[in-house]
């Protein structure tokens, strides 16, 4: 369907954003970065579905991540436990504070299905170093390709974070979805800078 132009309601109890998708079809050059000694980033395997969860909301409820806390503990498991998809935890003091997923689902293919930091490590250059490991380790395989996408909810910073990263847009859609605040997967609370309507 094409959206007309000028404005278009969205029903009550949805939320609505713009959605960049971007990708970069060779390595690019390793961005400057500061690193701290107690920063590691790890892969899980088969991580736990409520210590994932966890840290999924502690990253994720300001900007209204709500795909993962729709899944049953069963549902989760299998995502997270298929051999082409491999989660990788960013610590800081020995805390989980970050998460970088990988989906090789497609051959010759890197989607980064989720990229975040909780709110206390953003902006200290925390976000800089995780990627520079993410393009990494995803360049280290046999791809031709590195793609992710990120929407008008998440941080504002994140679009242009990842276009310094090297990632070109190449796709912009609209996504309208149930607001996980009314549906309660997530607090009333979260993100008050998107009102519930
Ligand atoms: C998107 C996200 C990972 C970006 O990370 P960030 O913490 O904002 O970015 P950083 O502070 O690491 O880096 C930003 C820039 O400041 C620089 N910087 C930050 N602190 C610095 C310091 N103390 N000294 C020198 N440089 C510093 C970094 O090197 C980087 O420079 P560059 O982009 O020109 O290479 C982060 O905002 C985030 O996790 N947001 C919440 C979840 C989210 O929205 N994720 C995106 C979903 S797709």
């Amino acid at each position: 369907m094409i959206i007309p132009d000028g404005y278009s309601d969205v029903p009550s109890g949805k939320t609505v954003s713009i959605v960049t998708h971007l990708e970069m079809l060779e390595r690019p050059p390793v961005r400057a970065e500061r690193s701290e000694a107690s920063w590691s980033l790890s892969k899980v395997d088969a991580p736990d579905p409520g210590w994932y969860l966890a840290l999924f909301r502690r990253i994720g409820e300001d900007w209204l991540w709500f795909s993962r806390l729709q899944l049953s503990d069963e549902e989760l498991r299998g995502v997270l436990g298929s051999p082409l998809h491999e989660t990788y935890v960013f610590e800081a003091q020995g805390q989980g504070e970050g998460l970088v997923e990988l989906d090789f689902g497609v051959e010759g293919e890197c989607d980064v299905s989720f990229f975040g930091l909780t709110p206390a490590l953003v902006g200290c250059g925390a976000g800089r170093w995780m990627m520079n490991r993410a393009i990494e380790i995803a360049w280290s395989r046999p791809i031709r390709r590195l793609s992710l996408h990120t929407c008008t909810l998440d941080h504002p910073g994140a679009l242009g974070f990842y276009v310094r990263s090297g990632f070109v847009p190449y796709r912009r859609q609209v996504e309208v979805a149930d607001d996980p605040r009314a549906t309660g997967l997530l607090p009333r609370t979260s993100a008050p800078w998107v009102p519930v309507l």
